[in-house]
Order: structure tokens, then C-alpha cells, then sequence
């Protein structure tokens, strides 16, 4: 059995769909964020939190579990530099728990949600896993920290793990039945295609003045069940004991400009959008992309969506979830 932990959220609840086909899975999440209809039938729900040891204990004891995969975590950089100790508290100490609770259990397989903001502001234009991490954000620091943990707690106790570096997750699943639905929104494509669905009146594009080619800013949007998938090609290779421990990113090499997004939009809404530019946003690096190469490498898995279907997949969902 494969615990999922935060598998009620997005990218969470996505993997969880996957994952039901081939294996059995049981879902720990506190629902702080994530939605009870998002996860999958076929998986068992525990509601319980992380950072508790006891409801950690209870799902440890009565599953077989081989391997986890952590997904349960803050994630919004502006909310980490005003409440930093909500995401050492959550991202940080939560996760310690959960380790301490693997290593007594004796489940030494770890698969964890990292991200692009371990890098900070690249001085390069194809982020590889061996660009210099210099996170700017607590949120980002976060993150970090625990890669740390993993590659000692690798060397002392045998914890087999994969690093997985996300960059701008997006769209929704084929079947419109789970999406990106988060309270307040701050990502850009959902935001978009609220406006393109009269939820908000105009779009901000927070700095035109950036060193790109249209002056805003550039990210690497991979659509959310590539992201899912990526889990699995890492949980299968850790199970069948063919990596020991790895690092990857995950995006498609490719950078889109703000503008350019909001140009996509438009393309597959068939809408026009009100678009006011607006100042920077703080902590923003001009340009985000992976190089995601040696994931390619190493197990096979290359991203498979483009910009556009991700956008009409989150299209799909956001018109039925309206
Ligand atoms: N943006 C706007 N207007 C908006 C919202 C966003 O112009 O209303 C811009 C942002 O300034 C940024 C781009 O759109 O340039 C993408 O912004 P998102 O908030 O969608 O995503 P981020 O790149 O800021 O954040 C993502 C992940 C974080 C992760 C970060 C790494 O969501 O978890 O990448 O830098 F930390």
C-alpha cells in the first residue's frame, strides 16, 4: 500500500487517480486545503494530520505501507514571508514527524514535493538540479531544508528517497471531476480563466518592465497530471530498487511570458480579456524554466502536454465548477 499524504489537494488528488490503477492507496489529509470530493473513490480516506503523531501512528499500524509520497505542505510565497512559522511549522517540523514516524515503522521509500523556489533568482536560463539553490522565500527555504534532511537521513538510516522539483503546475484532469480550486487564488492561469468567466473584473500583470522579451515574467507551466505521472515513474523505480536516491526537476522546457499566457487564454476561450499592468510583485524571479533532461534520462518520463491543452483542461474544469 502507498500512503499518500495531502492527497485531497491539487496536484495530490491528481496523483491519487493515477496511482488507483495500479495500486492500492490510503489518502492522509487534514483538509486544511484540500477537498474531500477530489479524492478518489478507490483510495481510503484517513482524515488526520502529519505534524500528529497519533493519527500517524493509527495509519501506520493498520496499512502495510512501502512506500509515501508527500504532498501535504504550504505553498504560497508571499503568505511565507508574513507567517514564516506556519511553514517551518508545516513544511518543516510536520514532515520531521512523519520521517520519525517512516523510521520507526521501518518504511524507508520517500517520495517529496520540492520546488523550482529552491533556486532563487538562477543566474542561468535552463534551470538543471545542479544550478546553485539560493531560495529568497521561507516558503522556498522550507523545502530545502527537508531535501537536506532527506540526503543525511539517506546516510544514516538507509531512507531511499526522490526529490521532485516542481515547476508552475497547472490544468486539470481529462475528466473535469478535480481541478485547481484553491481559496484565495494567486496563480495565474486560474486567475485568468476566472475573469475569462466574468468571476473578476480584469487581470493584473504585475511587472512589465522585466529583462524578458515582452517585459513580464517567464514560467515553465506543466500541466498537472504530467506532474502525477512523474510521482509514479519515482515510486516504481524506488520500489523496484533501481535508484536509491535522486533529485529531479519537473517542467517543459519551455518559458511562457505572462503576456504570453493570457494571449493562450484568450486563443482557446475564444474571450478577450481586460488586462491592467500593474507593479511587480515582490520576490518574483524574471524567468523560471527546467531543463527536466535528466528525469527524461534516467526513468523515461517527459512531459506530454502543451501550454494550450493545459489551459483548455483547466478551461473544461473551471466552466463546470463555476
Ligand atoms: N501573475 C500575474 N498576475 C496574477 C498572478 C500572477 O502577473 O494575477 C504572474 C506572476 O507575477 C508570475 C506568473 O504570473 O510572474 C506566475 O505566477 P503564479 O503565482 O501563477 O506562480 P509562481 O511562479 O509565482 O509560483 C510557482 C508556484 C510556487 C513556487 C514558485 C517558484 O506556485 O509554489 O512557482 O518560484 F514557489
Amino acid at each position: 500500500m502507498i500512503l499518500v499524504v495531502g492527497g485531497a489537494g491539487y496536484i495530490g488528488s491528481h496523483l491519487v487517480k493515477e496511482l488507483v490503477e495500479t495500486k492500492e492507496v490510503v489518502v492522509l489529509d487534514n483538509l486544511s486545503t484540500g477537498h474531500r470530493w477530489a479524492v478518489d473513490e478507490r483510495a481510503v480516506f484517513v482524515e488526520g494530520d502529519l505534524g500528529n503523531a497519533a493519527d500517524l501512528e493509527k495509519v501506520f499500524s493498520a496499512y502495510n505501507i512501502e512506500a509515501v509520497m508527500h504532498f501535504a505542505a504550504n505553498s504560497l510565497v508571499g503568505e511565507s514571508v508574513v507567517d514564516p512559522l506556519k511553514y517551518y511549522q508545516n513544511n518543516v517540523a510536520a514532515t520531521l514527524t512523519l520521517l520519525q514516524m517512516m523510521m520507526k515503522h521501518d518504511v524507508k521509500k520517500f517520495i517529496f514535493s520540492s520546488t523550482a523556489a529552491t533556486y532563487g533568482i538562477p543566474d542561468v536560463d535552463l534551470i538543471t538540479e545542479d544550478t546553485a539553490t539560493n531560495p529568497i522565500n521561507p516558503y522556498g527555504r522550507s523545502k530545502l531544508m527537508i531535501e537536506h534532511i532527506l540526503a543525511d537521513f539517506s546516510k544514516a538510516y538507509g531512507l531511499n528517497y526522490v526529490v521532485l522539483r516542481y515547476f508552475n503546475a497547472a490544468g486539470a484532469h481529462v475528466s473535469a471531476e478535480i481541478g485547481e480550486k484553491h481559496d484565495p487564488e494567486t496563480h495565474l492561469i486560474p486567475i485568468i480563466l476566472q475573469h475569462l468567466l466574468g468571476e473578476r473584473e480584469h487581470i493584473a500583470v504585475f511587472g512589465s518592465d522585466y529583462d524578458t522579451p515582452d517585459g513580464t515574467c517567464i514560467r515553465d507551466y506543466i500541466h498537472v497530471t504530467d506532474l502525477a505521472k512523474a510521482h509514479i515513474f519515482g515510486v516504481e523505480a524506488l520500489l523496484a530498487g533501481t535508484k536509491e536516491t535522486a533529485t529531479y526537476n519537473l517542467g517543459n522546457g519551455l518559458g511562457y511570458s505572462v503576456k504570453e499566457v493570457i494571449d493562450t487564454c484568450e486563443k482557446v476561450t475564444g474571450k478577450k480579456a481586460n488586462v491592467v499592468m500593474s507593479d511587480r510583485r515582490e520576490g518574483d524571479p524574471a524567468r523560471l524554466v527546467a531543463s527536466s533532461s535528466k528525469i527524461h534520462e534516467e526513468l523515461g518520463w517527459k512531459a506530454e502536454y502543451s501550454l494550450e491543452e493545459i489551459i483548455s483542461s483547466a478551461w473544461k474544469w473551471h466552466q463546470q465548477s463555476k
